[in-house]
């Protein structure tokens, strides 16, 4: 049996079911994104103010937040694709374009997410700093694969790549954490009165949500050194 042979279905397992990971929270994205053009749409078109606070800021901002979610959106669909070393070994040159496209689509949707997390910090000065660090991380490891690619540095372009892919995804933990939380809030303690959910557990769904998926980017990359995804 060759070693490559051997590393391909070594490999294989983890792969499978990192993709359904990435189906899934990419679903996820998708999901919270027609419940954000449902809710707002109708309301910037119609010049009136919803009666709820974030999708206030929404309305209130709507160049700000689609130019933040929909290259982010095209980023997250796109990005697993490149990171396919079965598309990028078969397409190079296609590889090289859509990697020109999507990068310049993650750095507009990272810088303006950082400006969202002042803007829209519903979640306060909680959110506002997880946008601000894991904003910047995301950008910097976008800025430091296209660095490393230009060098002919490949290894350390998919390492990098790998590391800004586990923050784009982590946004959509931070929709469960907040389901988490809204479930206990309301299921548990019985908390009907309050806001749902309660601004802190917003903020601090943003740290979880966005810090466990740099922990586990850095775990996968440990764990698949030799992979291509
Ligand atoms: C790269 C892919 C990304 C996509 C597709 C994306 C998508 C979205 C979507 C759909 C929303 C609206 C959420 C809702 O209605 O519940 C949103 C809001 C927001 N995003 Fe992103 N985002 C991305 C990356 C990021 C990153 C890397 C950060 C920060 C580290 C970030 C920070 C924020 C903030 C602060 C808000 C406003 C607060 C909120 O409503 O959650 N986003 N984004």
């Amino acid at each position: 049996m060759s070693d490559s042979g051997a590393r391909g279905r070594e490999g294989a397992a983890p792969v499978r079911g990192l993709t359904v990971v990435v189906a899934v929270l990419t679903t996820i994205v998708l999901v919270f994104v027609v419940r954000r053009v449902a809710g707002d749409w109708p309301h910037i078109l119609d010049g009136t103010v919803p009666d709820d606070d974030l999708a206030e800021s929404y309305v209130a901002h709507p160049w700000l937040a689609y130019t933040h979610i929909v290259p982010g959106v095209v980023y997250l669909l796109g990005a697993p694709l490149q990171l396919s070393r079965r598309f990028r070994t078969r397409h190079y040159t296609a590889h090289r374009r859509l990697g020109r496209v999507l990068v310049a689509c993650a750095l507009v949707s990272g810088v303006l997410a950082v400006v969202l997390g002042i803007v829209f910090a519903w979640g306060g000065v909680a959110e506002t700093l997880a946008s601000l660090l894991f904003g910047t991380w995301f950008v910097v490891c976008l800025v430091r694969a296209v660095v490393a690619i230009r060098g002919g540095r490949v290894a350390e372009h998919r390492r990098w790549m790998v590391r800004a892919f586990a923050v784009g995804t982590g946004i959509a933990s931070i929709r469960i954490w907040v389901g988490i939380f809204t479930g206990i809030q309301l299921g548990v303690l019985g908390m009907h009165d309050e806001t749902f959910p309660i601004p802190s557990t917003f903020g601090l769904a943003f740290w979880l949500g966005l810090g466990l998926h740099v922990l586990v980017g850095e775990w996968w990359l440990r764990r698949t050194p030799a992979l291509d995804a």
